[in-house]
């Protein structure tokens, strides 16, 4: 933990360089104009589609009282209705599909929560489009062919496992399908196979983390250069935490089942400045959450997808809850980038009438010495009042002074960043839930 990466990057850090020209595909290779005149052709099909396939979408437009053929230019893509996942679970499971049973190859469910999980299918196009996308992905973030890619995000329903799987081997590397648990057998793997690439969620490369510390090895001295980590919410504080520890390149992998999988967006690895959406399959908005307004490019709100290309099941205006804002394309010119994601508008904590999000305990968490990065979030009621506690472990090491002090830290960072009063407990080593996914950080144990 002692060495400074920035100054003296090791040689598997190296690794942060873009695709050479000839390793970018057809869609990487398009202008702005080029990619917004694709978008309004595929845009306009996909309206078709939805509406002469869907019935849920034709009652929606006839509701709302516009047809496809009222689609002229991208920004008229506001008129239409937007698409929740109430809807989708309201023709579960297969009602929103928009081609014959017979040509969906594959079906992948997210399980949500509360309820019925949402289903999605695709055709044999969608999953070679999906396989196409995560390729360029791991490109940018710097996996090439020949590279050994360990997956650890969990095989089956969920879209993580299966989703890495087919673009790593598209993008011609060598596919390690470990799937998610077994921690200890993880470890004995990725010492022993010597991936480059590993992709996982945050919170389940931490309990990676100390399976490496507990087996006695010294995480830095893995083969692994690259990690493409998502499918939950992480700050700039996990990325140094994660690069240090690792001696890695950390990036962000966005996406969703209803609109895919993993592959939506992608940062790359040598500017690392949040997410470039691949618009050439998904067109985003961003909404204001409340009055449902689009709002400018660079003013933040609810990330909204509509799907381009895809044949199974298209998606239109589909709310995804997730908070970012766009930005024009920097490493890739032509796509715009989503900033990093700091919550979903159903994380946010109302805490008496202060909104609070896990991710900004997060940094505070990870900025304090003495502490480890797992920390959780326990909500209870006082009286008529909600309560909040930070549980947060120790690190190993510290001792009583280093504790108490960390405790002081977080409430007052807490206090002075967001804006609440909070109890921090900080906690022994070892006895917060682990991650083997993605990681439930809120305890809400506050009766209605
Ligand atoms: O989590 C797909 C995925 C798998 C993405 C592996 C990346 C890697 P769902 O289970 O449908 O799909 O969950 C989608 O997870 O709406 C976000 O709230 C959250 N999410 C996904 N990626 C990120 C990320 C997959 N990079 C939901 N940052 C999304 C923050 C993310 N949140």
């Amino acid at each position: 933990m002692s060495s400074d990466l920035t100054a003296a990057p090791g040689p598997r850090r190296r690794l942060g360089e873009a695709p050479p020209a000839g390793l970018l595909d057809d869609g990487e290779r398009l202008s702005r104009e080029e990619l917004r005149a694709n978008q309004l052709a595929h845009l306009q099909a996909t309206l078709r589609h939805a509406y002469q396939h869907v019935e849920m979408y034709r009652r929606k437009f006839d509701a709302a009282g516009v047809t496809p053929s009222d689609c002229r230019t991208l920004a008229d893509l506001a008129r239409f209705p937007f698409t929740t996942k109430a809807d989708l679970r309201e023709h579960y499971p297969f009602g929103t599909f928009a081609v014959p049973m017979a040509d969906v190859r594959r079906i992948h469910a997210s399980s949500g929560t509360t309820g019925r999980p949402t289903v999605v299918g695709y055709t044999e196009r969608d999953l070679s489009i999906w396989a196409d996308v995560v390729a360029r992905s791991i490109r940018a973030a710097g996996g090439r062919p020949g590279h050994k890619v360990h997956i650890a995000y969990g095989y089956g329903l969920f879209t993580g496992g299966l989703g890495a799987h087919y673009g790593a081997e598209r993008a011609g590397c060598t596919v390690i399908p470990a799937s998610g648990g077994m921690t200890a057998r993880q470890v004995q793997i990725i010492q022993d196979f010597q991936p480059e690439i590993i992709m996982v969620t945050p919170s389940y490369m931490l309990t990676l983390l100390d399976e490496f510390e507990r087996q006695g090895v010294d995480p830095r001295t893995s083969s692994l250069r690259i990690g493409i980590f998502g499918a939950e919410p992480w700050t700039e504080q996990m990325r140094r935490e994660l690069e240090e520890r690792l001696d890695l390149h950390a990036v962000d992998i966005y996406g969703l089942s209803e609109l895919m999988g993993p592959g939506v967006a992608q940062e790359c690895v040598e500017t690392k400045d949040g997410l470039h959406v691949w618009e050439d399959h998904f067109y985003p908005e961003v909404v204001d959450p409340i009055t449902d307004q689009v709002m400018a490019d660079g003013d933040s709100g609810e990330l909204v997808f509509t799907s381009l290309t895809k044949e199974a099941m298209p998606v239109i205006r589909y709310r995804t809850r997730d908070l970012t804002r766009l930005l024009p394309g920097t490493a890739r010119p032509a796509f715009r980038r989503i900033e990093k994601i700091t919550g979903r508008c159903d994380d946010m904590i109302i805490l008496r009438g202060v909104n609070v999000f896990p991710s900004q305990v997060e940094e505070i968490v990870l900025r304090t010495p003495g502490v480890s990065p797992h920390f959780q979030v326990l909500l209870t009621r006082r009286g008529r009042m909600d309560h909040m506690t930070v549980r947060v472990e120790a690190r190993p090491q510290a001792g009583s002074r280093e504790r108490d002090t960390a405790a002081t830290a977080i409430a007052e960072g807490v206090k002075d960043g967001v804006g609440v009063t909070v109890e921090v407990a900080i906690v022994e080593p070892g006895t917060l839930e682990r991650s083997v996914g993605k990681l439930r950080r809120v305890i809400d144990q506050r009766t209605p």
